[in-house]
């Protein structure tokens, strides 16, 4: 199911601590604006290494890194980017379809938790930039 989402979004997850530790909830729904289908996660990448470079014409994620700390650049549609520092286990960044994404600067102990509307489908990414602006241009997707 498509969400009626369409920006770049923090999304703040409840967090619950006593002394025995910290405990987040991530609830479909109610944090996450669609059906999540897939989940995966990243670490083990040095800080010199960058991940993703792609746009996806279908699927919407929303990204944690529940351990240590990485960034990711966003280059929408328009060409307007942000970079977010994803440094927190108790947030996460919303992003939509059809935004360029690079995953960058991750610290040893990161583990970049990702959340998917979509299983994977390797003929909806976009690993060309140019094609990226081309498709964006020609409102394809
Ligand atoms: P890749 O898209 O290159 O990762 P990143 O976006 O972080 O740069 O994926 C790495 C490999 O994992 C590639 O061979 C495809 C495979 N893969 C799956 O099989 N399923 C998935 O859900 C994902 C995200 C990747």
């Amino acid at each position: 199911m498509k969400s009626e989402t369409t920006e770049v979004t923090l999304i703040q997850f409840k967090e619950f601590g006593d002394d025995r530790g910290r405990l987040v909830v991530v609830e479909e729904g109610q944090d996450i604006p669609f059906e999540i289908k897939r989940v995966f996660y990243i670490y083990g990448s040095d800080n010199n290494v960058v991940r993703g470079k792609h746009a996806n014409r279908r699927t919407e994620f929303v990204l944690i890194n529940v351990a240590g700390t990485s960034k990711v650049r966003i280059t929408d549609r328009a060409g307007n980017q942000i970079v977010a520092n994803l440094n927190r286990p108790h947030s996460g960044i919303y992003l939509p379809a059809m935004v360029w994404k690079e995953m960058y600067d991750f610290s040893p102990d990161s583990v970049l938790l990702v959340l998917c509307s979509e299983h994977y489908d390797p003929n909806e990414y976009i690993r060309d930039y140019n094609e990226f602006l081309k498709v964006c241009e020609n409102g394809e997707a």
